[in-house]
């Protein structure tokens, strides 16, 4: 693969917040885990996990329990999505992957931020849309979320670290060019 090809990917990915409701098939699906395997991690210790979630109805309860987690909260911006029938944290993509790790290295976040990146770029290349998913990450030692992600096969001695939303993005929605900010390159030689 050139170099270009590969820069191309990394600047055509963007975060997807509407989706349609084509699923995402297993075979892509099945390379975007790959790719999250194949990244870096600190002393190569490999102890995340990544559980794709593509029914509609447990990423619902999902959302509900998340919803719950945040209706409990003292932060007023999270009560009212806690309380916002319309709120939906993974944006109705009709796959979202739970990326987490064992908490016990510092770098456990790093790991998951590698594997994150590799799976949108693998997506980005695929044709599929996808975006950052946080709400887990906070909620995710809540007693009700805790139960629910633990049905799903999430370890118990693991943290989220974050979600990867995938699926086709709504064509009407305009996505604003990214613009750079400056002065965050400097070159010593
Ligand atoms: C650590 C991290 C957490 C993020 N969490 C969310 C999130 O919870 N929801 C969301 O819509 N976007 C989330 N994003 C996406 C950022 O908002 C997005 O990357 C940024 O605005 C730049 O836009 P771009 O991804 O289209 O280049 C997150 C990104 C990162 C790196």
């Amino acid at each position: 693969m050139k170099s270009t090809d590969l820069l191309n990917v990394i600047k055509s990915r963007r975060s997807t917040r509407s989706y349609t409701e084509k699923q995402v098939s297993v075979e892509d699906l099945k390379q975007i885990l790959e790719a999250a395997s194949y990244a870096p991690s600190g002393m190569n210790y490999q102890t995340w996990h990544f559980t794709a979630i593509q029914n509609q109805e447990a990423l619902k309860v999902l959302n509900d329990v998340i919803k719950k987690a945040f209706a409990k909260s003292h932060d007023k911006h999270l009560q009212d999505r806690g309380n916002n029938e319309n709120y939906c944290c993974y944006y109705h993509a009709p796959t979202l992957i739970i990326v987490s790790n064992e908490a016990t290295q510092w770098w456990a976040s790093m790991d998951c931020a590698c594997a994150i990146e590799n799976m949108f770029l693998m997506a980005t290349s695929l044709g599929i849309s996808s975006c950052w998913i946080n709400q887990l990450g906070t909620t995710c030692d809540d007693e009700e979320v805790r139960d629910y992600i633990a049905s799903l096969g999430i370890p118990s001695n693991h943290k989220v670290y974050g979600c990867v939303a995938l699926g086709y993005g709504n064509t009407t929605v305009v996505v604003k060019d990214k613009v750079l900010k400056d002065n965050v390159i400097t070159i010593i030689s």
